[in-house]
């Protein structure tokens, strides 16, 4: 079986891209995060009308597209034809929605870590998991690979179809019984809101043999404070400024 990808995770993963600074979840914003530096990316991931994995994190286009409806509504050839840069600004006119096989070339070429967060439209998780495990399957991605979700359905589907790439489970609040829900999709980490942080939870957690990371964390004295406590990383929108700041706070 293959690492597990907490192994070569770094503290700063690159929520979205540099999602702060370029359209999040495009090609613009993963290379930005890249040239910022950063050694990881978490990416959202969905599907078309015809089945096919994309990178998106809303489930409609309203937000972050020149178009709109429901992503999983449109077929890849009408998702390819709108435009994802230009709500940003105009500067990044011309970016295209991101299949997932794209995105893997893009972060082996880029050498980055890459956390996929599975956001299945509720009821479609095995159609999901199963573009994911296909794009998956079409290339030899050999970057350190991490999936997570919000949908133990989800995750669970990911177990039977990629036992061997890690998995975590995403929270927003960390539930009491987090030992159980992470038993039930075999997971080896919980990924949750820094809203949400606490002390002893986090000891806890970690003392059992799991790992954390929390989002959105743009904050450096707040990533400080997290790392100490003993989770792994954080996710943020602005990687070059945390790790210009934790670099500093380390010297
Ligand atoms: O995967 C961590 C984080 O991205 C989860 O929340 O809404 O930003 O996808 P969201
Ligand atoms: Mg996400």
């Amino acid at each position: 079986s293959s690492p597990d990808a907490y192994e070569d995770m770094s503290p700063v993963i690159a929520h979205r891209g540099a999602s702060a600074h370029a359209p999040e979840n495009t090609r613009a914003a993963i290379e930005l995060a890249a040239r910022q530096g950063a050694q990881w990316v978490e990416v959202d991931v969905t599907i078309s009308a015809d089945g096919i994995a994309v990178i998106h994190h809303d489930a409609d286009l309203k937000r972050c597209s020149d178009g709109d409806g429901l992503v999983i509504q449109k077929r890849l050839a009408e998702l390819k034809q709108l435009d994802v840069g230009r709500w940003f600004s105009d500067q990044f006119r011309g970016e295209q929605i991101l299949t997932l096989s794209e995105l893997l070339a893009l972060a082996s070429h880029l050498e980055l870590g890459l956390n996929l967060e599975i956001k299945p439209t509720i009821g479609r998780e095995p159609e999901t998991v199963w573009a994911i495990h296909k794009a998956l399957q079409q290339v030899h991605f050999e970057q350190p690979l991490l999936l997570s979700s919000f949908s133990i359905h989800a995750l669970q589907s990911a177990r039977r179809h990629m036992p061997h790439i890690t998995r975590a489970l995403n929270v927003e609040a960390i539930p009491a019984d987090w030992q159980h829900r992470l038993e039930e999709a075999d997971c080896a980490g919980l990924h949750f809101a820094k809203e949400f942080f606490d002390a002893a939870q986090v000891s806890a957690i970690r003392d059992a043999g799991y790992h954390m990371l929390v989002f959105t964390v743009n904050d450096a004295d707040t990533a400080q404070r997290l790392l100490q406590a003993g989770v792994d990383g954080v996710f943020t929108d602005m990687p070059q400024q945390l790790q210009q700041t934790l670099k500093g706070a380390r010297a």
